[in-house]
């Protein structure tokens, strides 16, 4: 099967782009602006070199952590990606069953193509919810009660995007929603009749969690994009943070920190944790690599809180690197998505195995029998 002859994230990303019509892989692939920030985030970990120890017994690896109070087969977990249908009809549930199989959280976006609820029963793993503080609060307390009663078990805030970031290739595509039909584009939706055919006849882009909001549906997928849309408020401060914090009084995440004084608020403001990232290079094009963070974001805020790096992770040795640097886990968005568009479930199985498989080997080539032993006297920035 074409699944099993992936060797590792690059391959399956190779079977996605043929699998997808071009504006919705160029969709998937793009970040902002000159994609400074999107190339940095898989080269700060080339850029870091292992340093093994010889001679220790490595007969077995412990990989198991918790991650925001939730154990985890090994340090990982599965980033919220919106409009996930587009890439697959199985959509979110095929990676939250995916995830759940192999022991990883499954963060699940507001802008994502399920409801919470249905995804809530979908497999035994850890859920989290990726929320927004919108211009209308009642509607961010709204998420928080429907995922207290779904059952999740932690919220992350995804702080990054008080407006959409300068995506120039979805404008050179021509990808609009619903797609714009160019000859170009048209041109290539012919040429995945199969993808073309589920987007026609499914709803490849319905918010399910936002889709009740909006009284015409009948109108279509832009009256709901642009109820979306309206929502982002610029003017969301610390202050509403803490009024979430009060509000869910659980695990609480804050994604898209990037200094070590905004990881401290964080935490001061009610946070239990938080995720370094430059949203896939999507948002502010020229913020750091997540991986050039860890050391100085653990550093200031100490062992308690969840520190996670995500962005650019595309080998298992890449969490072992920032696991050294002192992040509690890494993680993914593309990976996972190559997954899903090239065999759905299957797929989404076949990188996390992938990931799996190389991160053991390389604990276990390292020399290091436990992932608590890992430290920074194994990592070093290559001069
Ligand atoms: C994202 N990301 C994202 N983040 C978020 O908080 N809410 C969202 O709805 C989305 N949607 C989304 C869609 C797509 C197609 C991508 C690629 C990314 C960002 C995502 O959660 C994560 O931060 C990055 O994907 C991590 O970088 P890598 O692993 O893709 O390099």
């Amino acid at each position: 099967m074409q699944l099993q002859r992936a060797n590792n994230v690059a391959d399956l990303r190779t079977q996605a782009r043929r699998k997808l019509p071009h504006p919705i892989f160029e969709y998937l692939e793009g970040g902002a602006d000159d994609e400074v920030s999107l190339s940095r985030n898989s080269a700060a970990f080339r850029e870091l070199e292992l340093l093994p120890d010889v001679l220790v017994d490595v007969s077995s690896v412990r990989t198991e952590t918790t991650i925001f109070g939730q154990p985890c087969r090994w340090p990982l977990m599965l980033s919220p990606t919106g409009l996930t249908r587009m890439f697959h009809g199985h959509a979110e549930l095929a990676v939250a069953r995916a995830a759940a199989r192999h022991g990883l959280p499954y963060c699940l976006s507001t802008m994502g193509t399920t409801r919470l609820e249905e995804l809530g029963q979908a497999g035994s793993g850890p859920k989290l919810f990726q929320i927004y503080i919108f211009k209308d609060r009642g509607l961010t307390a709204e998420f928080v009660a429907r995922c207290k009663d779904a059952g999740y078990h932690g919220l992350v805030l995804t702080v990054d995007t008080p407006v959409a970031g300068n995506r120039e290739r979805d404008r050179a595509s021509g990808l609009s929603l619903p797609p714009r039909l160019t000859l170009s584009s048209l041109l290539s939706f012919a040429l995945h009749p199969s993808w073309s055919l589920q987007a026609l006849t499914g709803s490849k882009f319905d918010l399910a969690n936002v889709s009740h909001r909006v009284d015409a549906l009948a109108a279509g997928p832009m009256s709901l994009f642009d109820y979306i849309g309206g929502q982002f408020d610029r003017a969301v401060t610390w202050r509403d943070l803490e009024w979430l914090a009060a509000e869910w009084n659980g695990p609480l995440a804050i994604k898209g920190v990037m200094t070590p004084a905004d990881a401290e608020q964080s935490i001061n403001c009610g946070a239990t944790g938080v995720i370094l990232s430059n949203h896939g290079g999507r948002q502010l094009d020229g913020a750091p690599a997540p991986a050039d963070q860890i050391s100085a974001v653990r550093a200031r805020i100490g062992d308690g809180p969840d520190v996670i790096c995500d962005g650019g992770v595309r080998r298992g040795s890449d969490v072992v690197k920032a696991l050294a640097l002192g992040a509690t886990a890494c993680s993914i968005g593309r990976p996972y998505i190559y997954g899903l568009a090239a065999g759905g479930e299957a797929g989404v199985d076949r990188v996390l195995s992938l990931l799996f498989e190389e991160f053991e080997r390389t604990m276990t080539l390292a020399g290091v029998p436990d992932i608590a032993a890992l430290g920074q006297r194994h990592v070093r920035r290559r001069s």
